[in-house]
């Protein structure tokens, strides 16, 4: 095959291994459930089973030569994640299990020592629950008070609506980059600098946006930013909170124990240097190397070719959606949002979407159905649930139309048995 007439997709299929060209019919699948996570190249399930295998050992713990290499690739990784999101210093990476974890370390740090009864936390209508319920723990802690920014009518984020909740209280103002149920890519810069001006710190779930575009916390001008590494070809059990070394250093321990101390006395204890405050235990070593070796692997195809392409596909997703009848799909066109997320969610008024994602599954098409982890939003629209069919860059534009012939079967069927 000409590798210049050859898609990004039919050009990286080959490093994973789930999608092995080997399995035999009854194995093949179409995978449409790439935001509820990605599949792994080979490169990088090497690096982790290298780890165990080859340098198994503690960090910053041993003076052996094991525990230094393992160390030393530790924090490489941690420099890779820096340099991924345009970071000032590896110090401002903590690593944390996932983005869940980054938020709630937040809440519980920054939060807990900082806001006061009546100050406000400005949240949307479209937040994942990890955005909305430790804001909640929050305020049930604190007595500060949650507003949420709510949506025009294409599912964008209303910003005069935004504008008028902003105030003097606000203290944070928290908002997903890019929606994993409507696509919306929230503009986090304008709304940064909205709040800087009322004096408020920004924090932004990047989950479903460091995959598929560049996401520069300098550019973006925010001031925390969590992600997940099993979002980002990485392996599950690891991810990131990125905040200015000032704001970190500003901020107390989350949790106690070994590594995150500098002296511990019978009646006290000091901390130990930015970022391994935050870090408490041994961490998840080689999911970190891992994580590192996605990066780097996503790099190298390249983020701007990942977005050409994913656009391509998207647009195509999209159009052969939009000519289904009574199927509506949630949130703005690629042709309104080219930056939208790579997925469409949709809803057919007299269908369940888990009898959908169900007999698509016994055709091997895997999507995923239900609220995504967004009921507030789900309610918004009075629904219980939703179907989602999320790309990637190993997505094929036959994979797309498979799915959206065998769905038009699917409705068809259900219909006709209902
Ligand atoms: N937040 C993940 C999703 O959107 C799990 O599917």
């Amino acid at each position: 095959m000409d590798m210049g007439t050859m898609t990004l997709a039919e050009i990286t299929r080959r490093d994973f291994p789930m999608l092995a060209s080997d399995k035999s019919d009854d194995q093949s699948f179409i995978y449409l459930d790439h935001a509820a996570t990605s599949q792994k190249p080979q490169k990088v399930l090497d690096v982790l089973n290298n780890y165990y295998i080859n340098n198994n050992a503690n960090v910053h713990r041993g003076a052996h030569q094991l525990s230094a290499r393992a160390t030393d690739a530790f924090e490489g990784a941690r420099e890779i994640t820096a340099g991924f999101i345009n970071a000032k210093t590896p110090k401002e990476i903590v690593f944390t299990r996932n983005a869940s974890e980054g938020i709630n370390l937040v809440a519980r740090t920054w939060g807990d020592s900082v806001l006061k009864e009546g100050d406000e936390i400005l949240i949307s209508l479209m937040e994942h629950h990890s955005n909305i319920v430790p804001w909640q723990l929050l305020a049930q802690r604190t007595g500060c008070v949650i507003r949420y920014v709510g949506l025009t009518t294409c599912g964008e984020l209303d910003l005069d609506d935004f504008c008028t909740k902003l105030n003097e209280r606000t203290k944070l103002v928290s908002l997903v980059h890019i929606s994993n149920t409507l696509g919306t890519c929230n503009p986090i810069s304008e709304v940064a600098a909205l709040a800087h001006g009322k004096g408020a710190l920004v924090m932004v779930d990047a989950c479903q946006s460091l995959a598929h575009q560049v996401v520069d916390v300098a550019s973006l001008g925010v001031d925390f930013l969590v992600g997940s590494s099993h979002k980002l070809c990485g392996p599950t059990g690891i991810g990131f909170l990125w905040s200015h070394e000032e704001v970190l250093e500003s901020m107390p321990p989350f949790l106690g124990g070994g590594e995150m101390i500098q002296d511990v006395y019978l009646d006290q204890s000091s901390w130990a240097e930015l970022p391994h405050k935050f870090e408490a235990g041994t961490p998840a070593i080689g999911e970190a190397i891992a994580m590192g070796a996605a990066l780097d692997y996503l790099q190298k195809i390249g983020l701007d070719s990942i977005k050409n392409w994913e656009q391509q596909l998207t647009q195509h997703l999209f159009q052969r959606l939009e000519s289904i009848k009574g199927l509506q799909i949630l949130g703005p066109r690629p042709s309104r949002q080219p930056d939208r997320g790579v997925l469409a969610t949709f809803n057919i008024s007299d269908l369940h979407p888990n009898d959908i994602a169900a007999l698509l599954d016994a055709s091997g098409i895997f999507i995923r159905s239900g609220h995504h982890c967004c009921q507030p939003l789900h309610r918004h629209y009075g629904l219980a649930g939703t179907a989602r069919a999320s790309l990637s860059f190993i997505t094929t534009i036959e994979e797309i139309d498979n799915f959206v012939d065998e769905l038009i079967s699917t409705i068809a069927f259900l219909r006709e048995h209902s």
